[in-house]
């Protein structure tokens, strides 16, 4: 059981713009040609923040026409918000704040085994790295730069350096590339 943080990133290190827009990750590729189906079948939980969640209650007609619902998963989603969010009706969704040690308990217990997807953005995915919960990042880096918006991942990691176990090339438009996250005091 690993805990992941899979998304899309410009080669400028920026998972959306200022105003949180997605198009220019749109015409890259072909979600379904992607490591994405392989990678989502072997999820048990998911954690995003709110304004991931929000982006994806504002774009379901969107999500739909990508993956086939406009609430694509089917396994249980924990949100981090310090506000009062309304849920999807019929989404598996926990709303909580605060400390991500907890909630990683409860998603792990939930995940049965499988994988924690840690969705994004990237001062949570921060968070569980600040924690020493994250074991891997999968990044695909998409072949445009958007000058500035919502970072991949902001933190410094220098020691230890995150150690590289793949890449891959999809096309002229994106390559994924896979790190393991060293773990403080370990090899
Ligand atoms: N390129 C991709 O593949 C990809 C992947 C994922 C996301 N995205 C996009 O990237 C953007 C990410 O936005 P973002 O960087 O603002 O990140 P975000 O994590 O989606 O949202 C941040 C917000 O979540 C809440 N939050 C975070 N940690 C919390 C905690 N421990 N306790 C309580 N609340 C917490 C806070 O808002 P409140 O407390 O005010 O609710 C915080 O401002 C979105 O537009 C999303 O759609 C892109």
């Amino acid at each position: 059981m690993k805990t992941q943080y899979y998304t899309a990133s410009s080669l400028d290190g920026f998972i959306a713009t200022e105003d949180d827009s997605l198009e220019w990750l749109f015409s890259l590729g072909n979600l379904e040609e992607s490591s994405y189906p392989e990678f989502v079948a072997e999820v048990g939980a998911l954690a995003m923040g709110s304004a991931t969640y929000e982006w994806m209650v504002r774009n379901a007609a969107k999500v739909a026409a990508e993956t086939g619902s406009p609430w694509p998963y089917t396994q249980p989603v924990w949100v981090f918000t310090s506000r009062a969010l309304s849920a999807i009706e019929g989404a598996d969704i926990r709303f909580v704040k605060g400390d991500v040690c907890q909630v990683h308990n409860d998603m792990r217990l939930a995940a049965r085994a499988k994988n924690i997807w840690i969705v994004g953005g990237g001062d949570l995915a921060g968070q569980f790295y600040d924690a020493g919960l994250l074991d891997e990042l999968i990044i695909q880096i998409g072949s445009v730069t958007l000058g500035k918006g919502k970072q991949l991942f902001p933190r410094r990691v220098l020691s230890p350096i995150l150690r590289l176990s793949s890449v891959r090339q999809m096309g002229t438009g994106m390559v994924e590339l896979r790190y393991e996250v060293g773990k403080q005091g370990g090899s």
